[in-house]
């Protein structure tokens, strides 16, 4: 499901009316970031954390893994997936989970999204997360 439809769903289990808060939440802070390719694979590892807003709970994590799998990070909540982009640049993907458990209602899911194209370089940087879904 797309922003559109889950803001209505956001709105009314939250009673929240700031959209702009919604479609601009903090940007994540990503530091240690490190990145070491050897024969056996490339492997890397950063901490990353978000504070709260409006619509998502704060989290704050270690994430290491091998590219370009998919990887949970210490918070299960937090996945993160590192590909080969263009010399000399690697994409880092995140992605947020979190749960509401509304009263008399199911359990709602909501996903947060957010990528960036970084050099092996940069040890900290900001993934702005620019997508959001909501399974309610
Ligand atoms: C990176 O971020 C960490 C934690 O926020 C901070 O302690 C460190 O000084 C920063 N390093 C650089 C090079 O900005
Ligand atoms: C990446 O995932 C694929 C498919 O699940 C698996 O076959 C492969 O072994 C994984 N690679 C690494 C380096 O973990
Ligand atoms: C993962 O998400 C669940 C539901 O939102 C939350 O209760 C739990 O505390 C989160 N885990 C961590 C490590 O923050
Ligand atoms: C990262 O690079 C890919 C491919 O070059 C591009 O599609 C994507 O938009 C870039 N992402 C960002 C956040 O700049």
């Amino acid at each position: 499901m797309q922003l559109t439809t889950l803001l209505p769903v956001f709105l009314s289990t939250l009673g929240l009316a700031n959209a702009a808060t919604l479609a601009r939440p903090p940007p994540w802070q990503v530091s240690d970031w490190s990145i070491v390719s050897s024969p056996g694979g490339t492997v890397y590892g950063f901490d990353i954390q978000a504070s709260a807003s409006a619509n998502s709970p704060a989290f704050k994590t270690h994430c290491d893994g091998i590219v370009p799998n998919a990887t949970a990070c210490d918070d299960k909540n937090v996945t993160a997936t590192v590909t080969q982009d263009k010399h000399p640049l690697w994409h880092v993907e995140v992605s947020h989970a979190w749960y509401l458990f509304p009263k008399g209602e199911s359990e709602q899911t909501y996903w947060a999204t957010g990528e960036k194209n970084v050099t092996r370089l940069q040890s900290n940087f900001t993934i702005t997360p620019d997508h959001f879904y909501g399974v309610a």
